[in-house]
């Protein structure tokens, strides 16, 4: 599938997401380094997927005289980890942006049907005029995205944004068809789905690896 004529899907080819990206690939990377690298890396999307936050001209006075500098305006993002594996990009991009808010969709994949099912959700308020970043290290068969994100769309939100470290062609098609109005930052596209709705080449199973659980 050829997602570049799309221009709301963004494949990020920084050599540093990329190789961090190979990282965490690797079975013998451990549960801490492997945390560390899931926030470096959401950390260096982050930049990318912020470079269209709106600024406004404030007064600073430097050293040697005042002027009118560029700052972001207002307190406008909300960042929402979709539960658990989400969890582990969140840090990365309050390293960036301090002051966001921070809510929670809590989904599972059924193991049998593959189907997401909702246990959780509580969303800063009101979100209507805020961006929206949900991050989730895995886009699989795309359903726990485009469910978690119908629901914040249900609760108001507007201008959303989805993260993730790595996609899967069958999942960024799901997402990217059922909400074509949000931009989609994918850390890299890989090859397909298993039998068991894993992606290949993928990293396993991204909740496990971050919280050491299997
Ligand atoms: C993983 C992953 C996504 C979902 C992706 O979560 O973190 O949320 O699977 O699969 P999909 O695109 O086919 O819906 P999982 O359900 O394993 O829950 P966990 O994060 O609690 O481990
Ligand atoms: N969820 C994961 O954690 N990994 C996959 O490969 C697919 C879904």
């Amino acid at each position: 599938m050829d997602f570049s004529a799309n221009k709301n899907i963004f494949i990020m080819d920084h050599p540093l997401i990329k190789h961090k990206i190979s990282m965490i690939r690797d079975e013998n990377t451990g549960t801490n380094e492997f945390r560390k690298l899931v926030e470096e890396i959401a950390m260096l999307m982050g930049y990318e997927a912020l470079r269209d936050l709106p600024l406004e001209d404030v007064e600073v006075k430097t050293p040697i005289e005042t002027c009118m500098t560029p700052m972001i305006a207002g307190k406008k993002l909300a960042i929402v980890p979709i539960l658990r594996a989400g969890l582990g990009m969140v840090g990365g991009i309050t390293a960036l942006a301090p002051t966001a808010k921070i809510g929670h969709i809590g989904m599972y994949r059924d193991p049998e049907s593959h189907q997401p099912q909702e246990y959780y959700c509580k969303l800063p308020s009101p979100i209507e005029q805020r961006t929206i970043v949900v991050v989730d290290p895995m886009l699989a068969t795309g359903g726990s995205a485009v469910d978690a994100i119908s629901q914040i769309k249900h609760h108001g939100g507007k201008h959303i944004k989805f993260m993730c470290i790595i996609a899967a062609p069958e999942g960024l098609k799901k997402l990217s068809e059922t909400h074509p109005d949000i931009q989609i930052y994918v850390g890299n596209l890989d090859r397909c789905l298993n039998e068991n709705a894993y992606i290949c080449p993928g990293l396993g199973d991204a909740g496990d690896r971050i919280f050491g659980t299997k």
